[in-house]
């Protein structure tokens, strides 16, 4: 065997270079192994040295914060490339992501891997909150890193609608103007934060410059500090829930084992699977590009991004006072609250609470599935509340009366399940979580895939004829 045992002033440039990366004795034939000594510790920073076993288990997180880490990284990486061929300026944005497509090299696949992982992480990030509200994985100590993940929540739909503007094409100028327009119906403030965000009356080259700065430098800050955050809050809980099941006991946690190779393995594989799939997406999907943003020229129907279409379409069935502005309060203040209710029983860990949480969970989601395409369809041919009287106003025809009767419809729902199943107030909650979840859920779908021309009620394959 041969000794290498250098020293700092016998060594060429490139093992002095080694030397100030990997200090210490050189031993070419342990070289992999100090290797893997430097890694470890180094993932040791900022993991910790062991977690435990049954929280590795696939079926607690289904690997969704890590896949939502991996994209926001993508994110960062194919948006900085982007800003060096991108001019946020509007006589030139759309010309520049031609020539990115046309010119660059690799051009059009990175901004399709900027594209495809944007709305990737929309649908990830949603499904991550599912999981942790599923499992109970909001209780304490966890209170506050659910809010935080509501804070990033905003922040990952904050970048996907600001970046929605940038390429400048006809779906973007429209869809965006479509999406501030609505901002006009908040009491008060509405104007005001309307043309504060598009920087005047109108969509123009001060809208594109803010949009372009919110989007690469606020998020991404915003993002920055958020997430760190958010995943020593997770330490400080002493880790992930520890998943169980409804008979088993809580103090019960299981052995714990040492995050290298256990969890770091799993991590790697997770990512390197999701990287793989928005490669071949991106591969073979491109990016759509309309033509040129056209002001005067709107298309029919102009419809509003995918992740607002459940909004837009709500839209269409109340005053927006109430679509825009009451409802979605209404919805927030009731998701901060979640973790500050008052619980009966200690859930943490175990997915749906219990057997007869699972149970109404099921009985919710079929009763949303039923109940909100009949509700749409009534509300289009057959109840009209706002002709209810004559001379009744809008906002109470078209506002407050549907609201109280929906409202009045969830109250009678969680009354209901709660007597007939004697349920805790755990159970009775997600199930009305549920409920508006797979409401809000069929309500996009109607809307991305349901709405045609003049935004009448057609069949997918007449979308657009
Ligand atoms: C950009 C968005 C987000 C990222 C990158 C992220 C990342 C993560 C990661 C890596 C974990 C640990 C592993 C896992 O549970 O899969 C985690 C746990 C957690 N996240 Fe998020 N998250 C995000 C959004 C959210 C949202 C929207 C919520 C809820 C409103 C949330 C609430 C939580 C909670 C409560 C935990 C602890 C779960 C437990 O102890 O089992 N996060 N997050
Ligand atoms: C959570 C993080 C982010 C999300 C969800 C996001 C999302 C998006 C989306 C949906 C688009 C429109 C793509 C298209 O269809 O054309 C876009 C465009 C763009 N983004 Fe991001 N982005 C993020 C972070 C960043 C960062 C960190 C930068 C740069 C520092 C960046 C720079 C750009 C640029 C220059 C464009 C215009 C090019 C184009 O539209 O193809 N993005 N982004």
């Amino acid at each position: 065997m041969q000794d290498y045992n250098l020293t700092p002033g016998g060594l060429n440039l490139l093992q002095r270079v080694r030397y100030s990366i990997f200090p210490g004795t050189l031993r070419k034939l342990k070289d992999r192994e100090s290797y893997r000594n430097f890694f470890n510790s180094l993932i040791l920073h900022f993991r910790p040295r062991s977690v435990q076993e049954r929280t590795l288990r696939f079926s607690l997180t289904w690997g969704l914060g890590g896949m939502a880490v991996v994209l926001v990284f993508m994110m960062f990486t194919t948006g900085l490339m982007l800003k060096f061929v991108y001019q946020p300026v509007p006589d030139r944005a759309y010309e520049s992501i031609i020539h990115l497509q046309n010119n660059v090299l690799f051009g059009q696949l990175i901004r399709n891997i900027h594209h495809w992982s944007g709305n990737a992480l929309l649908i990830i990030v949603f499904l991550h909150f599912l999981r942790v509200f599923l499992t109970g994985a909001f209780h304490p100590p966890r209170q506050f890193n659910w809010i935080m993940g509501l804070a990033m929540f905003l922040a990952v739909l904050t970048s996907n609608i600001t970046g929605y503007l940038l390429p400048w094409d006809q779906l973007a100028f429209w869809a965006i103007t479509i999406c501030s327009g609505m901002l006009e119906y908040i009491p008060g403030i509405g104007e005001w934060l309307q043309s504060l965000i598009r920087g005047g009356s109108d969509i123009g080259p001060a809208t594109l410059s803010i949009f372009f700065a919110i989007h690469t430098a606020v998020i991404p800050a915003g993002l920055l500090i958020l997430m760190p955050f958010h995943f020593w809050r997770v330490r400080k809980a002493g880790g992930l829930v520890v998943p169980r099941t409804p008979d088993e006991d809580p103090s019960s946690r299981g052995d714990s084992v040492p995050t290298i190779p256990n969890l770091i393995l799993r991590e790697l594989v997770v990512a390197v699977v999701l990287i793989a799939l928005i490669m071949v997406t991106a591969v073979i999907f491109n990016a759509p590009l309309g033509a040129k943003a056209n002001p005067g020229l709107s298309p029919n129907p102009t419809k509003a991004p995918w992740y607002f279409a459940g909004i837009q379409e709500l839209l269409l069935h109340f005053h927006p006072l109430f679509a825009l502005f009451i409802i979605p309060v209404l919805i927030l203040i009731g998701l901060v609250s979640i973790p500050y209710i008052k619980y009966q029983t200690e859930t943490a860990g175990v997915w749906f609470a219990s057997h007869r949480g699972r149970r109404m969970a099921i009985l919710a989601a079929l009763t949303a599935v039923i109940i909100t395409p009949v509700g749409i369809i009534v509300d289009e041919f057959v109840i009209d509340f706002a002709s209810w009287r004559p001379g009744l106003s809008p906002v109470v025809g078209n506002g407050i009366l549907p609201t109280v009767f929906v409202l009045a419809g969830i109250i009678v729902f969680y009354w209901l399940v709660k007597k007939k199943y004697a349920a805790t107030n755990n159970e009775s909650i997600q199930s009305v979580f549920v409920l508006l979840v797979i409401a809000f859920i069929i309500l996009t779908i109607t809307g991305i895939w349901f709405r045609g021309l003049g935004m009448a009620l057609v069949w997918p394959w007449e979308v657009g004829s």
